[in-house]
């Protein structure tokens, strides 16, 4: 069937466990009760556009192994497409996240199947790539990998996390290409305000910029100037997987015609929605609460 979204990207099992502070080196800290809920960035984003009613492929790599078969389960019950979504001998993707007291998280990624998607396996992938409007990346994949499907694609939306140097050529084939303040920084080399920041992108090739500001909305950036896109307040509960949820939303609207400030000012209510809600997948919204919200 036809597709509006291709994400190309991780699947990840997310080991989860809610601290009052983190551990130093050498540290030990009791944190909550384990949970385990199914992340990974790719994952994530075709989630997040599937619960809103969009039509998506993944094409990605999981282990043989439990959690494997628990992730295949589960975005199943997404409807995600998954005729693209190998096995590899190697352990799936797990993501060890520690939740703070403020929502906040730091995580530790084991790529493992992930690191095999290969160059191959988005050949193999070709003619839905080059079918689909929108094809949808982050850097969990190897970078090889993320160029190639990023080459096949009509449109490219790249969420440059977690944070790594890219070739110009990436950059270039981005509309938009989505990052958070942490993220500009590190691609520009320097901290300004996000309207600097935007436009410095966009001198960097790409068609067009979006910024990501949490409690703040965004900022988007193309040839026709920089638009702010502001956010409600909400109660944040779990910050993990937001950006991702932002990306996909985004991906879908954009797949559907809507322009980049329209397109991220939906986003932005479903980044808003996932914060509310514990883990990352577990928070995304169906269009009816987005609406509703
Ligand atoms: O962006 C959040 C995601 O990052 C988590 O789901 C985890 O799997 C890591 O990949
Ligand atoms: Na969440």
């Amino acid at each position: 069937w036809p597709c509006d979204v291709v994400v190309v990207g991780s699947v990840n099992a997310d080991l989860v466990v809610r601290v009052d502070r983190r551990p130093g080196a050498g540290e030990t800290v009791l944190g909550s009760d384990l949970a385990t809920y199914p992340g990974g960035k790719g994952a994530n984003q075709a989630v997040a556009a599937a619960r809103l009613g969009a039509r998506v492929s993944l094409l990605g790599r999981v282990g043989t192994d439990a959690h494997g078969r628990l992730l295949r389960e589960s975005l199943e019950r997404d409807r995600v497409g998954l005729g693209h979504l190998h096995e590899t001998p190697a352990p799936t993707g797990v993501a060890m996240i520690s939740v703070g007291p403020e929502g906040d998280n730091s995580i530790i990624v084991s790529p493992g199947a992930n690191a095999r998607l290969s160059e191959q396996d988005v050949a193999d992938a070709g003619e839905l790539l080059r079918s689909a409007p929108v094809v949808s990346l982050q850097l969990e994949s190897p970078l090889p990998t993320v160029l190639a499907a990023a080459r096949a694609a009509r449109r490219v939306v790249f969420n440059l996390s977690p944070p790594a140097p890219v070739p110009d050529e990436l950059l270039a084939l981005c509309d938009p290409l989505v990052v958070n303040e942490h993220e500009a920084a590190m691609v520009l080399g320097r901290t300004s305000p996000p309207a600097v920041q935007a436009r410095e992108l966009l001198g960097l090739g790409p068609r067009s910029v979006v910024i990501t500001l949490g409690a703040d909305g965004a900022v988007v950036a193309d040839a026709s100037g920089v638009t702010a896109i502001p956010s409600q307040r909400v109660e944040v509960v779990d910050t993990t997987g937001a950006g991702d949820g932002f990306t996909g939303a985004l991906a879908w609207r954009l797949a559907r015609g809507d322009g980049l400030a329209a397109a991220a000012a939906f986003a932005v209510r479903v980044g808003a929605a996932t914060v509310r809600r514990a883990g990352a997948q577990s928070s995304y919204p169906t269009l009816a609460e987005v609406e509703g919200s």
